[in-house]
Parts: C-alpha cells; sequence; structure tokens
C-alpha cells in the first residue's frame, strides 16, 4: 500500500483547519499536510502548531503557494466562495488533485469552465458535498437503490437553518450578501440540490422558486435600536443580542459550548475579554436589524425530474433546531427522516412500520454527521484506485449548482419556472462570447 497522500491546505479557515485537517491525526496512513497558505498568521501558526507543517512551507496568500511548484498530491481549496475557481484553475495547471469547497462559484460561467479544465487536466475534482458521505444520506439512498418503497415518485426536504446559525453566518457572517458570496440558495443548498438529484436518480429538468429576505431588515429594527448590540437599550432583551449570544447562549455562547464553532469565527481562540472586544467594533456585533445583508431568509423550491418524479424544497432560517428533515413517497412504499435523529422510518405499504437506527459507532462516519471525515476517505479511495469522479466529482457537483442558479433566477423572476438545459445553453453561450 502507498503512503499517505500529501495535501497542501489553501485557507486555513473553519473548513481548512479545524474540519479537514484533523484528518491527519485520525488517519495518519491516509493524509500528511505539507504545505499551506492563509494571510492570517495565526491560523498558520495553529496548523504548524498541530500537524508539523514546515515553516517554510507556509505561505501569506493563495497566488504564493500556488506561485511554487507543486508541493503535494492534492490541494484543499477552502478560501471564500469567489476565490473558489481561480484557485482550482491555477492548481489543476499545476497538476494537483483537488478537494473543493462548495459552492464551485456562484458565476455558473466559471463552473463550467472548471468541469472543462477537470477533464482536460485528468486531475481529480472532488466537491465537498458532505451530505452524500453521512451514514443518513448513503443509508436512505441505498434503500432507494434497493427498491424500498418502488419506484420514488415524490421527495419532500427541507433544511432548517435555526435562528442563531442564520444570524451569524447570512445576516453579520461572511455569507449575508449576494455579491461578496453567493445566492443562500446556492452557498447553503447547493448540498441540499446535490442530495435531490442523488436521491432522485436522474436529472432535474425544471425548477420553480418563491423566497425573500423577509425578516432581517432596517424596517424591522425596533425604533430605539442601536447599530451595535453593546450600545443599545435592549441589550440583553434581544433574542439576537450578541453579547448574550456569543457569551452565554446554549446554542453558541462561549460559556456553554466552548471555543468551538461559531464563537472560534467571532475571534480566533476566544476569550471573554477577547469576544467583548470583538462584540464592540466587529461585524458580528452589528444589530441584525442594521447589518448590509441582502441574501434570502426563506427559500422554497419546486423541482421536476425526467420521469415526472417531483421534489419540493424548503429552506428557512426561522427554527429552533439546525436540522434537516427528507420524505420519499414511491409506488410501494415511503420513507422518511430527520438527520438529527439518525433514524430512518420506512413504511411498505400494507406492512407494520420498520424503523431504522443509524447510531451504531462507525470510525468513518465520526464528525458532523460523518461528512467531513467522510468526503476525504472518499477522495483518497479514489485516488488509490486512479479514478477522477467518485461520488461527488465535478460533473456532479455542477448539476447541483445549475438546480441552485436557477431557483435563485426563478425566485429572482417572482416564481418563473426555469429550463435547466436552457438555463445551461445560454452560461455556455455566454462563456463562448466573452
Ligand atoms: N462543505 C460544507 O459543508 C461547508 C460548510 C461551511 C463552509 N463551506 C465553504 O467553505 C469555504 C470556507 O468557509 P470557512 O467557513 O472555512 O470560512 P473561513 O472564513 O473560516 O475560511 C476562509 C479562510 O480563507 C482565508 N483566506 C482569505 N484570503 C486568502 C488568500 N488570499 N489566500 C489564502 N487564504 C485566504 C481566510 O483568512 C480564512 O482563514 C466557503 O466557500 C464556504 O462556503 C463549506
Amino acid at each position: 500500500m502507498r503512503g499517505p497522500f500529501t495535501v497542501a491546505i489553501c485557507g486555513c479557515g473553519s473548513r481548512g483547519l479545524d474540519a479537514y485537517a484533523p484528518f491527519q491525526t485520525a488517519y495518519p496512513e491516509k493524509m500528511k499536510i505539507v504545505a499551506a497558505a492563509d494571510p492570517r498568521p495565526e491560523r498558520l501558526e495553529k496548523l504548524r502548531a498541530l500537524y508539523g507543517v514546515a515553516a517554510e512551507r507556509c505561505y501569506p496568500s493563495d497566488e504564493e503557494l500556488l506561485a511554487q511548484p507543486r508541493l503535494a498530491d492534492v490541494m484543499i481549496i477552502a478560501t471564500m466562495d469567489r476565490m473558489h475557481v481561480k484557485d482550482a484553475m491555477a492548481a489543476l495547471d499545476k497538476g494537483y488533485h483537488l478537494l473543493l469547497e462548495k459552492p464551485i462559484s456562484p458565476d455558473l460561467g466559471e463552473c463550467l469552465a472548471l468541469r472543462e479544465k477537470a477533464h482536460e487536466t485528468g486531475r481529480a475534482v472532488v466537491v465537498c458535498h458532505v451530505l452524500r458521505h453521512t451514514r443518513f444520506y448513503a443509508a436512505l439512498e441505498d434503500l432507494l437503490r434497493q427498491g424500498a418503497v418502488g419506484r420514488p415518485v415524490t421527495i419532500e426536504a427541507s433544511e432548517n437553518v435555526a435562528w442563531w446559525h442564520f444570524a451569524h453566518s447570512f445576516v453579520r457572517g461572511n455569507w449575508r450578501r449576494r455579491d461578496t458570496s453567493s445566492p443562500m440558495i446556492l452557498q447553503k443548498c447547493c448540498h441540499d440540490m446535490d442530495i435531490l438529484r442523488w436521491l432522485a436518480s436522474e436529472r432535474c429538468v425544471k425548477v420553480q422558486s418563491f423566497g425573500s429576505l423577509d425578516f432581517f431588515r432596517p424596517e424591522n429594527a425596533p425604533a430605539d435600536a442601536a447599530d451595535r448590540c453593546c450600545d443599545c437599550p435592549r441589550r440583553g432583551q434581544c433574542l439576537y443580542d450578541a453579547g448574550t449570544l456569543y457569551l452565554s447562549d446554549p446554542h453558541c455562547g462561549l460559556d456553554v459550548i466552548g471555543p468551538n464553532w461559531p464563537v472560534d469565527v467571532v475571534v480566533t481562540d476566544p476569550t471573554p475579554d477577547k469576544l467583548r472586544q470583538a462584540l464592540r467594533t466587529g461585524p458580528y456585533g452589528r444589530c441584525v436589524f442594521r447589518c448590509d445583508n441582502d441574501v434570502a431568509d426563506h427559500q422554497t423550491v419546486n423541482l421536476l425530474f425526467a420521469s415526472g418524479l417531483t421534489a419540493s424544497f424548503t429552506v428557512s432560517a426561522f427554527t429552533e433546531r439546525c436540522h434537516r428533515t427528507v420524505k420519499v413517497t414511491g409506488t410501494l412504499g415511503e420513507l422518511s427522516g430527520d438527520m438529527a435523529e439518525t433514524r430512518l422510518i420506512l413504511h411498505r405499504f400494507g406492512q407494520p412500520e420498520e424503523v431504522i437506527d443509524l447510531q451504531k459507532p462507525d470510525g468513518r462516519f465520526s464528525g458532523h454527521g460523518g461528512g467531513d471525515f467522510g468526503v476525504l476517505h472518499s477522495l483518497f479511495d479514489l485516488l488509490a484506485s486512479g479514478g477522477t469522479q467518485g461520488l461527488t466529482g465535478i460533473d456532479a457537483s455542477v448539476e447541483s449548482h445549475v438546480m441552485a442558479l436557477a431557483a435563485e433566477r426563478s425566485r429572482q423572476q417572482g416564481g418563473q419556472t426555469i429550463d435547466l438545459a436552457a438555463f445551461e445553453q445560454e452560461a455556455i453561450r455566454q462563456c463562448a462570447d466573452t
């Protein structure tokens, strides 16, 4: 058996450093981090301390890392949404295989260009659709393939983001604006589009969508609200008071969850004093009604697949828990589940209900429902076998991006139905014209 695959991490934030790098500790025989890039010195310092990467192989930018000759077998690209394609193109030219964070890009033309480049270079480009690598969705898909409900006819799915998570990421945080990151239906839900496509096991042909930014808007601010929570007369009473949320809230307060996500996004290595200071001056201390956010806070998508199978999907900020649900109905039964409960309920028509417990321990499925490590196992298995696509290769991923971006077009056009083949052709024509 060959030794570990060597890896360079481009972007050592929550994903690069906190979600993927720990794979080296768990599976040293599979992965060895040998280079990295990030403009934040404290992130590189942490990476070096934890994983023994040489100082001379830590670079302050993607450009400097990519200016070197190829330093590893694989590059993990975990920079922000709009940097992915530029970095991925350069890395493919250098001969790297890629683990690429989603979304590939909010620009469909760029997604298509990267797919073409991956084909030309013959390198593997695995996109981080981590849900396919969770025990929950893997078991669901397996049951459907075995014909547990006969021929699937409808799929109903929901993503419940949770009010505090939405405020953190999509009102105050990095993914609040379409122009600096992506529309919410792509950013948060390209995973869900990918899962619907995978469960349907056929191409999606049309989508239609409604949704808006309903609540986190200036007109919904209480008349006496200040721009920052620390200056606000409602401090301590408002649901979204940043001081309470990040210091003591049961979902995301430092006192309760410790120095973990999302507190460590507000400030690296958080302490109460460092947090208070960051909330006085940084983006996470702003009033949720007075931010510069513009992404939708709720959206619903209807989808038609090639055989006539229909699906409906809803994403909402306004939920207490952060979880996903799904229900598939078929000609012979129905299958449903809540990802947070890690069990599936199968009802074959005319027979008693079966509850399928997915909680049995299994090393491959640890962490984030198994998805973060699962996608790395899948990548290294793929490379060992000489393949290039795998379960979440670029070809499959681009389909989910076409679905999500068409849904966003529909939402902006008041719910008009979008034909996906025509939508993709339009992007191909635009690429050819530029
Ligand atoms: N697969 C998933 O389930 C999932 C979950 C969350 C986020 N994501 C995606 O992962 C990506 C990263 O998200 P994150 O939460 O880690 O964000 P993050 O902000 O924590 O990390 C991004 C990192 O990139 C670094 N960076 C900025 N400019 C750089 C440059 N020029 N060169 C190198 N590094 C640079 C930043 O300093 C930061 O450390 C995003 O595209 C996001 O959409 C995917």
